[in-house]
């Protein structure tokens, strides 16, 4: 209820626009070879560029496979020699091998060594050491503009406007991860568009179908223009019912009021929550994140029942979950109303009062 699969199924399950969107194109056509471009395929990349920086998008079936595609246009799209991307501690940006390698997570690591090469991982907020870090095999930096996994740790207006000049001025090319940011969850379609800086590569995954399972990346035609028919595919890659999901959710979400109606939740959610750490300071110390992403931030006592209260919550019929073993995360649907976040935060504050008397 409070965390939608995890940031996926953003407007409920089975959306009525979304439903009927799948039951249409399925009548019709299911899948093409990605030598033809089909209708959905071509209404969604329109509906991309239209709504966010991209010029160009490249569609694939998931986070990780978007952000692979990312890396290997970051690499292509760079001069000869240039391949290293940086990264941020406590970053996430999926499972595959190159994926993982970027993200800034060595829990995540563990038995899967050797690694791809050409990624390095620089403390959260060490500008300092980031710019050190880059050298003439530099050809990106690549962040999610809040960390999901990590803690819901937004990374401020501030640090990403610095990030940005950082990469100006060394000529690198900005890989914004929104997979768990995107798609409304942070009160704009896209984070970037809050944060006063564009990225020139963005990966969006997650709630882009609504539950069914579709990528993509968009990014500038100066970029794009490195991948050439054959550079990088997916056979099965913004297949038309992923495509056509994909459509339904985003035309709900780009409906006069919706947007503004995550903000106002998102702000009231931060309110209620915020009686917590004024009831529990001990063991509460923040609440934090944008628009319905948002975080309970545990002290280190606090921090040891974490995984308790997600299980008391589960218990009650409540979901969220307790992420980078550091902040309890909720990620509720965007159609969520305010008498549903009352009642949540009050079963929370009856299990965080019984766990921590
Ligand atoms: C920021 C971010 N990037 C990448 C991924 C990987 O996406 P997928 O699980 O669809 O491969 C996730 C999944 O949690 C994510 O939150």
């Amino acid at each position: 209820m409070f965390k939608s699969g995890i940031a996926v199924c953003s407007l409920g399950h089975c959306h009525p626009a979304v439903t009927a969107a799948v039951k249409t194109q399925v009548e019709k056509l299911v899948h093409v070879s990605n030598l033809y471009y089909t209708e959905p395929q071509t209404e969604l990349a329109e509906l991309l560029v239209e709504n966010s920086f991209g010029d160009k998008v490249f569609m694939a079936n998931s986070g990780a496979e978007v952000n692979e595609a990312a890396i290997k246009l970051a690499r292509i799209a760079s001069a000869e020699g240039r391949h290293e991307i940086l990264t941020l501690a406590g970053s996430f940006h999926g499972r595959t091998l190159a994926t993982l390698a970027a993200t800034g997570q060595p829990k995540f690591h563990k038995g899967f060594e050797p690694l791809p090469q050409g990624f390095k991982h620089i403390a959260f907020e060490d500008l300092e050491r980031l710019e050190k870090s880059i050298s003439p095999a530099t050809c990106a930096i690549m962040c999610e503009p809040l960390q999901g996994e990590g803690g819901v740790r937004p990374l401020g207006p501030d640090y990403l406007k610095k990030i940005r000049a950082l990469c100006d001025q060394h000529d690198l090319l900005l890989i914004f991860d929104e997979i768990q940011t995107g798609m409304g969850r942070t009160g704009t379609l896209f984070a970037y568009q809050q944060l006063g800086i564009v990225p020139d590569i963005m990966t969006m995954a997650k709630a882009l179908g609504n539950g069914l399972p579709i990528g993509a990346l968009v990014t500038t035609n100066e970029v794009a223009g490195s991948f050439v028919p054959g550079t990088h595919g997916s056979t099965f890659g913004g297949n038309p019912v992923g495509a056509a999901a994909a459509v339904a959710t985003m035309k709900v979400m780009l409906a006069d009021g919706f947007l503004a109606g995550v903000q106002e939740k998102g702000d009231y959610l931060s309110r209620s929550l915020q009686n917590l750490v004024g009831q529990f300071p001990d063991f509460i110390t923040e609440v934090r994140g944008l628009g319905l992403l948002k975080g309970l931030v545990m002290s280190e006592p606090g921090a040891e029942r974490g995984t308790d209260i997600v299980n008391v919550l589960f218990d009650r019929g409540y979901l969220i979950n307790f992420a980078g073993n550091v902040a309890l995360r909720f990620a509720p649907p965007l159609t969520v109303s305010f008498d549903e976040i009352d009642e949540l935060v009050g079963a929370l504050t009856e299990v965080v009062a019984d766990i921590f008397p």
